[in-house]
């Protein structure tokens, strides 16, 4: 529940105005404060901050947008302005990569959780599998933001055989081969891997990868069945093409 929450760094945050309306917003710095609560920053919600004034429920949900999973989170809260609370909570920000100024960080609001509950996808219902829906939902995703090919700037990575991988079999009868060909394969379709194979010391594999940053090429192959297992990353370079002819 809590990786989660520390992976997505996105929660939505209802709370109720004082005649009753509903109120969602979305709060980037949402994250795990302790075992008991969630906390998130006030910087540009002046609508939640002034109804927990009035009613402290707030329900928090934080979903995987590609494994469509996730948890709904109900409580209630506090909003901190100074103080110790204040300052641990601001701490844990940075802890998490957060660089907003302290000055734009107007209060932090700590949610004490009484109720949390799974929330998954009705897409499950039919059976389908963990994999079956990220491999659609990351296709879809990079779809919407595909990264344009003109500023040539792509990643080379080099992944090794891992622990898991039996050395005198083929690929295609090492475990977990067809999972791992569909989610390649997506990655080829969605135009984020642009070229791949095994080196000659058929113990190395050479990608060459079309994305945003290091780390986006890094969690993208995290998402690979065979990832630590058959296949761990020894490097990840950016790579500037200037000649190219191929296209
Ligand atoms: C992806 C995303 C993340 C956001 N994260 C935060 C946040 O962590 N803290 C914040 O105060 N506002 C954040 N905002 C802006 C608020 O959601 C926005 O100002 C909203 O209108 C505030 O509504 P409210 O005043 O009803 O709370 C974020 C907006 C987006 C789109």
């Amino acid at each position: 529940m809590q990786r989660v929450v520390l992976e997505q760094r996105l929660g939505f945050v209802a709370t109720v105005t004082p005649d009753g309306r509903p109120n969602v917003s979305p709060k980037g710095t949402t994250t795990v404060f302790d075992d008991h609560h969630l906390m998130f920053a006030d910087i540009a919600s002046p609508g939640t901050i002034e109804n927990l004034a009035s009613n402290p429920n707030v329900e928090i949900n934080v979903v995987d947008p590609i494994v469509r999973k996730g948890y709904r989170f109900k409580g209630s809260a506090a909003v901190y302005t100074t103080g110790e609370m204040f300052e641990r909570a601001l701490a844990k920000l940075r802890e998490r990569g957060s660089t907003t100024a302290r000055e734009r960080i107007r209060s932090i609001v700590i949610v004490d959780i009484n109720d949390a509950a799974a929330v998954v996808s009705p897409a499950y219902y039919d059976g389908a599998t963990e994999l079956d829906i990220s491999t659609r939902w990351l296709r879809h995703q990079t779809d919407l933001h595909r990264v344009p090919n003109t500023g040539a700037v792509f990643y080379v990575v080099l992944r090794r055989l891992g622990p898991q991988w039996i050395g005198n079999q083929p690929m295609e009868l090492q475990t977990g081969w067809s999972e791992h060909a569909s989610f390649m394969d997506a990655l080829v379709d969605s135009g984020v891997v642009i070229l791949g194979g095994p080196l000659a010391d058929e113990e190395r594999v050479v990608l060459v990868m079309n994305a945003e940053s290091k780390e986006a090429v890094r969690a993208t192959l995290a998402r690979d069945p065979w990832s630590d297992t058959h296949l761990v990353v020894d490097s990840i370079d950016e790579w500037t093409i200037r000649l190219d002819g191929l296209s």
